[in-house]
């Protein structure tokens, strides 16, 4: 069923467990078990009482309205705003002096803001886009790097009722005008630049190519990060950042939002060509990162919390800033790259902030573990008290290093699945409560009724494999793609009447622990981010030299995943290093450096059915040098023979 089900067969074997330890167990923000039977009893009334627990100017009069299904209203007629709810509501105590963010450069510079800086600032810089006539309902596109400016500019978006849409700083040029135009934004918030390992990332060379012509961009806001673009700014559209927020008003009146009104998109890869923006609304999704937040990470008043993750993704949106935030806890964010200066800087940081929660994605981890231990040795890292994984399914090995030699064998590992479109994470432990097994995310959050059925919609229970569904609306789903009703609909709710379709499949063992196997569709996850098959492949035959190309996922120790693609080349082009080369810097090119081709494989001709359909299966087992699947569906068996004899044995 799945690219990946050969090598997570072993996983289903792995059988050490560990059960909460006894003094994490006595201070956890939940611990009791029943939780699960109470919530899956009413989940609207669970779901309710979180969402009390947020601030709102106006009560809700309807929890769930799913009478146009798939199309959810959650908290129906309620009104707030979620930068009062990650601000202001924190202003009035003692967490008015908290560190609500601790930001770390590159280059080693850092900052706090504490919730009355974080207030202030987002009030001035919400001040400015309403200066340059961003009004409640414009969308605004923010292209930055992992600056304290982005979840400034994200809460001042919030503020104002401007969905924002964040483009990760990785993207081409090209990437961000098709996710602008699909927007119709009128600013865009920019950098002059960004540090990674050393060297500048630039961000409004790719800004500024972005809009070149026809573009519903009217303004462009630019942080001064490195000083690297002063004579790029060009005058009557682009305005730097300090002079918009230079002399506005230290309030910002936060704008009332109707419960369903959309805080933000997010841009994520599909199985066609083009991209989807993502929609999100207000209550419900910050209803369910608020909850996930302070159950699953255990958020205390006094935990230094850091999530690893870009911004630009969805796991930042909601992990580093709003979750977070919502719970008035201090969020660290760092600009940089985890071998800077040295490979152990992701530890220097941890010791020097005292963070007490760390987290990352399982390739990160297989990264440092292949460095090795004494890296993270070189630290004092007594503070972590808890530890979280997200974007990938973790093999156990480095499950078990991570607890080890990060969590010096006393934190909890939480591995939370989840998607950009379930906004929040929908199957984890509860640390307090949740015996663990390396490489399972164990149980779906309470209140989320998940599921693995067969092709035939047939439940398949303990023991057994399919794919994962979920039954029943969430306050933080998806609301739809933007734009696109049809394809919201046609993408996630037709497979199953009712029932919403991960795209990922799954095994139960025989406690129930879900074991993740990676996605079914033509989605690729590289490093822990998701790459459309169809994007690389379509930017590839955007290339004057290529016929025809088919990508796949091969499994990679590292990244989990890599990109290789088969390419028949036009006739009249030799087949040279050099046309390699050329290739793998056009698809970085024309989508971002994460989607280069880590292959390229040349055929004569690509394996298809007799109705013309690429099998891609055939072209894996090719990547991965195993023994070709059935065949007898091919128009020529002889095509795949010939690429396994060219490339099968490379591996
Ligand atoms: C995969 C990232 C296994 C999965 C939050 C999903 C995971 C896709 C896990 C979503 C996990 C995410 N275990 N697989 N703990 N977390 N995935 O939208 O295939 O960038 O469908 O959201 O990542 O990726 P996205």
């Amino acid at each position: 069923m799945t690219q990946n089900t050969g090598a997570f067969e072993a996983l289903l074997q792995e059988d050490r467990t560990y059960p909460p330890p006894p003094d994490f167990a006595a201070h956890a923000n939940i611990a009791d078990p029943a939780v699960y039977e109470e919530a899956n009893r009413d989940p609207q009334a669970f779901w309710a009482r979180f969402a009390g627990e947020l601030d709102w100017f106006k009560p809700w009069d309807t929890v769930l309205d799913w009478s146009n299904a798939p199309f959810a209203q959650w908290f129906v007629g309620g009104q707030l705003n979620v930068s009062y709810n990650c601000i202001d509501r924190h202003l009035n105590g003692p967490r008015k002096n908290k560190a609500a963010i601790i930001w770390e450069g590159e280059p080693g510079d850092w900052q706090v803001y504490t919730y009355r800086d974080l207030y202030r600032e987002v009030c001035k810089f919400a001040n400015g886009l309403k200066s340059l006539g961003v009004e409640k309902g414009d969308r605004v596109t923010i292209y930055l790097p992992m600056v304290p400016e982005l979840p400034i500019a994200m809460l001042a978006c919030a503020r104002i009722g401007a969905p924002h849409s964040i483009v990760f700083g990785g993207f081409s040029a090209e990437s961000l005008r098709d996710r602008i135009e699909d927007s119709q934004s009128k600013v865009m918030i920019t950098a002059d630049g960004g540090w990674r390992r050393g060297n500048i990332i630039p961000l409004k060379q790719n800004a500024d190519a972005s809009i070149e012509g026809d573009t519903p961009v009217e303004n462009v806001v630019v942080v001064r990060r490195t000083a690297h673009a002063d004579d790029m700014m060009q005058a009557g559209r682009d305005v730097w950042w300090h002079d918009l927020v230079a002399n506005q008003p230290l309030t910002c009146e936060p704008e009332p939002m109707d419960s369903e009104d959309m805080l933000f998109m997010l841009y994520t890869s599909g199985t066609t060509g083009k991209p989807k923006g993502i929609v999100h609304t207000t209550g419900g999704y910050l209803t369910g990162t608020y909850a996930t937040s302070k159950w699953i990470f255990d958020l205390k008043e006094d935990d230094v919390y850091w999530c690893t993750a870009d911004i630009g993704w969805v796991t930042g949106h909601s992990y580093i800033v709003y979750g977070p935030l919502a719970n008035g806890a201090t969020s660290v964010m760092y600009e940089g790259s985890p071998d800077w200066p040295d490979r152990d800087r992701f530890w220097a940081i941890v010791e020097k902030y005292g963070c007490t929660i760390c987290y990352t994605a399982p390739t990160a981890i297989r990264t440092f573990m292949r460095w090795g231990e004494e890296y993270p040795n070189r630290h004092d890292m007594s503070s972590l008290r808890l530890l979280g994984t997200v974007g990938e399914p973790i093999n156990p090995e480095a499950w078990v290093w991570y607890w080890q030699h990060i969590g010096g064998g006393r934190c909890p590992v939480v591995d939370t699945w989840w998607q950009t479109e379930t906004g929040a994470v929908m199957i984890a432990p509860l640390p307090g409560i949740t015996t663990l097994k390396p490489g399972s995310a164990t149980q779906a959050f309470p209140g989320i009724e998940a599921a693995i059925l067969d092709e035939q919609g047939n439940e398949i229970g303990p023991g057994g494999g399919g794919y994962l569904v979920i039954r029943q609306p969430w306050p933080s789903m998806l609301r739809g793609i933007y734009g696109d009703p049809e394809r919201f609909v046609q993408q996630y709710w037709s497979n199953y009447e009712g029932i919403y379709f991960t795209s990922d499949g799954a095994k139960l063992d025989e406690e129930s622990y879900y074991w993740l196997l990676g996605r079914v569709d033509d989605v690729i996850n590289v490093s822990a981010h998701r790459i459309s098959t169809m994007e690389v492949e379509s930017a590839l035959v955007d290339n004057l030299k290529v016929a025809e190309a088919a990508c796949i996922g091969r499994s990679h120790e590292v990244k989990g995943q890599a990109i290789v693609a088969f390419v028949t080349l036009k006739d009249q082009v030799g087949r040279s290093d050099a046309v390699i080369a050329e290739l793998k810097q056009h698809v970085a090119g024309k989508i971002g450096p994460m989607a280069r081709p880590d292959d390229i494989y040349f055929a004569a001709e690509l394996p298809k059915t007799r109705s013309g359909k690429i099998m891609r299966r055939l072209l894996r087992d090719v990547a991965e040098g195993r023994a070709l699947g059935d065949t007898t569906t091919l128009a020529d068996p002889a095509v795949v023979e010939m690429l396994k004899e060219q490339y099968g044995d490379e591996e």
